[in-house]
C-alpha cells in the first residue's frame, strides 16, 4: 500500500490535529486516529464499531453497496462454483492459489490431524445429552489447549502453523461428536480416504450397525455450505478471537472465543432461529403477520436471516446459497418443499415491502442455508456447529495475520464513562 499524501484535519476547542488518510487497495480511505489521544486529548466514541476500522487486514473484501465478497481478490461465487472448500482454506490461510502438489500436500496435512485424542472422548461424557452442540463445541474446542500443548507457543511460526491445520481438521471431527453425543451414538472416526465434506457427514451420519457410503450429491452440498462460510472479514466473531488473542492467548482458547460469539441469533445463530421462524410461519398466507411484527417497533420480532450490517444489497452468499437450495432439494427428489415455497415468497414480498427496501434489508447467507442442512437431515441445533466447522479456517487465518504482523498490539478499546465521579464510601450504618 502507497504512503498516504491525504490527511484529515479535526479542529476542536481551539486544537487542530492533523490526521493521516490510509488509502486501501479497495473500499473507502480509513483515517488513521491512533495518534489522536497523544495529540488532541479526546477519544473516539463508535460503538459497535460502524465506521472503526479495527485492523489492515490481506484476506477478504467486501463492498456492501456492490454486494461483493472477495477472498484474496477471488469473488465468493466463483469459488463456490469453480474451487471447493480445502482449496479456499489454503487460498485464505496463504494469499493465493495452490499448485496441484501444494493442494495435495495440503489435503494429507489437513486429513493427517482429522482424529482427536482418545482422552477426549472421556471428556465428551462430563456434558449432558441434552446440551446444544454448541455448548459442547465450546468447551471442547477451548479443552484443546490442554491436549495439544505442543501447538501453544504462539510465538513459534511452526506451532503455529500446527495448531491451524489441528483446528481445521479436527473442528468438524469435534462438531460431530457433540452431534453423536446428543442423539446417543457412538462417536464414528474419521476416514482419511474420503474428502473434507463427505468426511463430516460420515462422522455425524454413519453407525457402527452398517456400512454407509456418503452420497456425492450431500457431499458437494456440504462442501458448498463450508465454502460459503470460510470467512467475512471483520465480522463479530473473528474480531472476537482477534480481540481474545493480542493477549497472547492460546490459539485454542481464542478459536473458542470465536465460536461463543458465534452462537448468537445476530451472528451465527441466524440460521437455526431463521429455519425455525420459516417453520412457524408454515405457510405464505401467514406472511403478512410476520412481515408487520418485524416492522413493529414494539415487537423484538426481527426477519430471522434478513439484514446485514455491511450489505445493503443482495448478499453475494445468499444468491449461491439459493440456487444450491433449488439444486440439492431437486437432486434429493424433494420437489414442493413447504419451508423453500415459504422462504421464497417472503422473499419476495419482503423485497418489495416499502420498509425492507427504504432500510436496504436483503436476504443473508442465512436465510436460505437451513433449508439446506434440514433436506440433509440436520437438526436446527447442528446448523450454527456447522457454521463454526466453516469459519474455523477464517478465524484462523485472521488470527495468523495478526500474530505474525510486528505492529501486534493488545486489543483495549478506551470508553466514554457517564458513571458517578469521585465519592467517598460510606459506612454501612450510615446509608
Ligand atoms: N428485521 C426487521 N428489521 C430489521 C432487521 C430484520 N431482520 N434487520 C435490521 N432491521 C432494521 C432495524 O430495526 C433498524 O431499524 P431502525 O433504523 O428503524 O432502528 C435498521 O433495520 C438497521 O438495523 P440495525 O440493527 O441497526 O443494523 P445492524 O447492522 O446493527 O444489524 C443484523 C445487523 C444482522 C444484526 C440485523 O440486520 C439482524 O438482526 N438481522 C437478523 C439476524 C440475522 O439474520 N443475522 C445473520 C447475519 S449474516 C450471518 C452472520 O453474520 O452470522
Amino acid at each position: 500500500m502507497a504512503e498516504s499524501t491525504k490527511t484529515a484535519t479535526l479542529s476542536f476547542e481551539g486544537k487542530t490535529v492533523d490526521l493521516p488518510i490510509r488509502t486501501p487497495t479497495a473500499g473507502p480511505d480509513v483515517v488513521d486516529i491512533s495518534k489522536l489521544y497523544a495529540q488532541g486529548g479526546v477519544f473516539t466514541h463508535d460503538p459497535g464499531y460502524t465506521s472503526t476500522s479495527s485492523c489492515e487486514s490481506k484476506i477478504t473484501f467486501i463492498d456492501g453497496d456492490k454486494g461483493e465478497l472477495l477472498h484474496r481478490g477471488y469473488p465468493i461465487d466463483q469459488l463456490a462454483q469453480k474451487s471447493h472448500y480445502l482449496e479456499v482454506c489454503y487460498l485464505l490461510l496463504y494469499g493465493d492459489l495452490p499448485t496441484a502438489a501444494e493442494l495435495e500436500d495440503f489435503e494429507s496435512r489437513v486429513t493427517n490431524h482429522t482424529m482427536v485424542h482418545e482422552q477426549m472422548h472421556n471428556f465428551f461424557r462430563g456434558f449432558r445429552r441434552d446440551a446444544h452442540p454448541m455448548a459442547t463445541l465450546v468447551g471442547v474446542v477451548g479443552a484443546m489447549s490442554a491436549f495439544y500443548h505442543d501447538s501453544t507457543d504462539i510465538s513459534d511460526p511452526w506451532q503455529r502453523e500446527v495448531a491451524s491445520i489441528r483446528m481445521i481438521a479436527k473442528v468438524p471431527t469435534i462438531a460431530a461428536m457433540a452431534y453423536k453425543y446428543s442423539i446417543g451414538q457412538p462417536f464414528v472416526y474419521p476416514r482419511n480416504d474420503i474428502d473434507y465434506a463427505a468426511n463430516f457427514l460420515r462422522m455425524c451420519f454413519a453407525v457402527p450397525a452398517e456400512d454407509y457410503e456418503v452420497d456425492p450429491i450431500m457431499a458437494r452440498a456440504m462442501d458448498r455450505i463450508f465454502t460459503l462460510h470460510a470467512d467475512h472479514e471483520q465480522n463479530a466473531s473473528t474480531s472476537t478471537v482477534r480481540l481474545a488473542s493480542s493477549s497472547g492467548a492460546n490459539p485454542f482458547a481464542c478459536i473458542a472465543a470465536g465460536i461463543a460469539c458465534l452462537w448468537g441469533p445476530a451472528h451465527g445463530g441466524a440460521n437455526q432461529a431463521c429455519l425455525e421462524m420459516l417453520r412457524e410461519i408454515g405457510t405464505p398466507d401467514r406472511i403478512p403477520e410476520f412481515i408487520a411484527r418485524a416492522k413493529d417497533k414494539d415487537d423484538p420480532f426481527r426477519l430471522m436471516g434478513f439484514g446485514h450490517r455491511v450489505y445493503k444489497n443482495f448478499d453475494p452468499r445468499a444468491k449461491v446459497m439459493k440456487q444450491s437450495a433449488d439444486e440439492v432439494l431437486d437432486l434429493m427428489g424433494i420437489h414442493d418443499n413447504p419451508t423453500l415455497q415459504v422462504a421464497k415468497e417472503l422473499e419476495r414480498i419482503a423485497l418489495e415491502d416499502e420498509y425492507f427496501v427504504d432500510k436496504k434489508l436483503y436476504p443473508n447467507v442465512d436465510f436460505y442455508s437451513g433449508i439446506i442442512l434440514d433436506a440433509m437431515g440436520f437438526p436446527t441445533s447442528m446448523f450454527t456447529p456447522i457454521f463454526a466447522v466453516s469459519r474455523t479456517v477464517g478465524w484462523v487465518s485472521q488470527w495468523k495475520e495478526m500474530i505474525s504482523d510486528p505492529a501486534m498490539k493488545i486489543g483495549r478499546p478506551r470508553q466514554l464513562y457517564t458513571g458517578h465521579t469521585r465519592r467517598d464510601y460510606v459506612d454501612v450504618e450510615n446509608r
